[in-house]
């Protein structure tokens, strides 16, 4: 697997989600993604910066391009050093929340990727990875 470019934005307020949502677009396009998948990948990177900022009190966005040899695609990694989270299973459950949520942010976020991974320590924090090809 080749990495062709690598960037990482801080995720520390808010606003930082207009600016997760302009270059994961960008990205996307450059990419050439289709414009479907272009607001998949945009509508997942939304919500799990999102996630990074009002359950993980911030952290990064990294995005990759990736090559396996025969496609080409986008790797975006989310990472924080918040609470964890202790169930994952349970999380990842439609409309679970503990905020009041409307508990669809992982849930659906998985749905528009191809690749889904969480790791996560209670009191050490929680990485996302996710993945969509060509
Ligand atoms: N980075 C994180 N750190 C700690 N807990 C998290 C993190 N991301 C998600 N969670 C936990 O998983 C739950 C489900 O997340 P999910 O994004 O699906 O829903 P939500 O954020 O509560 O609501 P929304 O539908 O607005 O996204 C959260 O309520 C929270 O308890
Ligand atoms: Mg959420």
């Amino acid at each position: 697997m080749d990495v062709l470019k690598d960037e990482t934005l801080e995720l520390r307020a808010t606003e930082d989600i207009v600016r997760v949502r302009q270059i994961a677009r960008a990205w996307a396009v450059a990419l050439g993604f289709s414009l479907v998948d272009q607001t998949k990948i945009v509508t997942a990177a939304s919500e799990l910066a999102r996630n990074t900022l009002i359950h993980g009190g911030g952290g990064e966005m990294r995005l990759q391009a990736l090559n396996d040899g025969s496609r080409r695609g986008v790797k975006v990694i989310f990472a924080d050093r918040g609470p964890g989270i202790p169930n994952i299973e349970l999380a990842m459950k439609d409309g679970y929340t503990t905020r009041g949520g409307l508990g669809l942010g992982l849930s659906g976020s998985k749905r528009l990727v191809n690749e889904f991974s969480i790791e996560s320590q209670s009191g050490k924090g929680t990485t996302v990875s996710i993945v969509r090809w060509k």
